[in-house]
């Protein structure tokens, strides 16, 4: 699933049921629930919602202009206790605390060590290989036919590469990264992983990231590939993310391991998933794919780079992030208790209609488009956030002008979870000019 909403056979906005819980992965089968959200944005902005695994319960903020306050006032709604909705403490937090999982002036200090290679103009100096690995997947596909599962084909080889290649990892390695990544964000969709949350007992994985014995094999990769470089580093990602800074800082191991498992999850499936939305919006609008595909080939950038901002507000990918409240808040009359966990919904305020004039009309025209997809007005806001966008300009150039129409094929398969909005299988028909 992508955040954006279905259409039924005339070319109307299907909005599904408005009265599904929010906690049950199973409620996002079908597709983001925006009638869901739509009706706790207009009349129950802050909700509360149990869970039915032991968890506490958490608050659910979903209008943009909260969701900003909320990640604004850090003092108030802190990342230093998980940012998902799982529960853990102590001594097995601290083991797979990642750098989301900080709050400022810590945070600030660890992201001042790690985000120079994550700067535009640094991820730009890698743009001739990532689109020449951009034209080797599409070239690839071509050869595939006209008929195939763009998730598989295209959206899922892409990423990784591209990773992998500023990582400065083998290109041989990828597969088995793409499957490390899959198992962790896909922690509760049994076709992921061979251990599911809430299938099977995953309580001796609660000291590592997700739960995940996945992360455990991605601890041992990162220590590989630190070793390789301590002492004799190359021009690559690992080995920036490993040197000091000039004040001498630097990461310790476990930071940088579990970092390395934040790149892998954070680096695969959001992407892979933000292009597969892509696809399928412009899919079901020719007008636009043709209007796109001409900008591609006219190489007009300002057109493609307003495209790729509507797909990240349209995909809308990671559906939320917690917070937890450091003292007792009160919003739209409801009492946020100390110690209570609160969910900003970013698939809901990239569809407040406060926000966004005709929020479900895809727009690759969209301006102005202050989406929240990276969170960008947060201390918090995605480091990636210039590699995907790089990452979806160069594959729009390097597939639009290559596919004279397409057109969606059968039916779509969705990643079972209430964190990640992913389209697993997205069947299409193309033509290839
Ligand atoms: C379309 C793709 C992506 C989306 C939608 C996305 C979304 C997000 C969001 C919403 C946050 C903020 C979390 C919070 O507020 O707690 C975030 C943080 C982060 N993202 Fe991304 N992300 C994407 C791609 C990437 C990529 C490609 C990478 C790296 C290779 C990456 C690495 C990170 C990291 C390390 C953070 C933590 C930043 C911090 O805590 O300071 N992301 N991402």
């Amino acid at each position: 699933m992508s955040s954006g909403p279905d259409l039924d056979a005339d070319g109307n906005v299907v909005f599904g049921r408005d009265d599904l819980d929010i906690v049950d992965p199973d409620s996002y089968l079908d597709g983001f629930p925006h009638a869901t959200f739509k009706r706790l944005r207009d009349d129950d902005p802050v909700s509360w919602w149990p869970e039915h695994d032991g968890g506490k319960g958490f608050w659910a903020v979903t209008r943009y202009e909260d969701l900003l306050y909320v990640s604004q006032h850090v003092e108030l709604f802190s990342s230093a206790q998980g940012i998902t909705l799982e529960e853990i403490e102590g001594d097995d937090f601290d083991l797979r605390r990642n750098m989301l999982e900080y709050d400022p002036p810590e945070h600030t200090r660890y992201r001042r060590l790690v985000s120079k290679p994550f700067s535009r103009r640094e991820v730009y100096t890698y743009e001739d290989g990532i689109r020449g690995l951009a034209r080797d997947v599409v070239l690839e596909a071509t050869e595939v036919g006209e008929h195939f599962d763009y998730t598989e084909l295209i959206a899922k080889q892409l990423p990784m590469r591209m990773l992998g290649r500023m990582l400065g990892v083998p290109d041989s390695d990828g597969d088995w990264l793409v499957k490390q990544g899959d198992a962790l964000l896909g922690n509760l969709d049994p076709e992921m992983t061979d251990y599911p949350v809430g299938f099977t007992d995953t309580d001796q994985f609660k000291h590592i990231p997700f739960r995940s014995p996945a992360a455990l094999e991605l601890y041992e990769y990162a220590e590989r590939q630190a070793e390789l470089r301590r002492g004799c580093p190359s021009n690559d990602l690992i080995s920036a993310l490993l040197s000091p800074t000039i004040d001498g800082e630097c990461l310790t191991d476990l930071q940088f391991k579990n970092l390395f498992v934040l790149m892998i999850s954070a680096g695969n499936d959001t992407t892979r998933y933000t292009m597969a939305a892509g696809l399928k919006a412009l899919a079901e609008r020719p007008d636009q794919f043709h209007e796109l595909r001409q900008a591609c080939i006219d190489r007009d950038d300002d057109v493609v780079d307003r495209a790729v901002e509507e797909v990240l507000r349209w995909g809308s990918v990671t559906m939320h992030f917690r917070r937890t409240a450091t003292q007792d808040v009160e919003m739209h009359g409801k009492l946020i208790k100390k110690g209570d966990k609160v969910l900003e919904w970013f698939s809901s305020a990239n569809y407040d209609e406060r926000q966004f004039p005709d929020p479900f009309r895809f727009d690759i025209h969209r301006t102005p488009n202050d989406h929240v997809a990276f969170n960008l007005r947060s201390p918090h806001l995605c480091l990636g956030a210039q590699l995907a966008r790089m990452e979806l300009k160069l594959l729009f150039q390097e597939l639009l002008p290559r596919v004279a129409s397409v057109q969606l094929a059968g039916p779509v398969e969705r990643l079972r979870s209430n964190f990640i909005c992913g389209m697993k299988r997205l069947p299409v028909q193309v033509r290839w000019a």
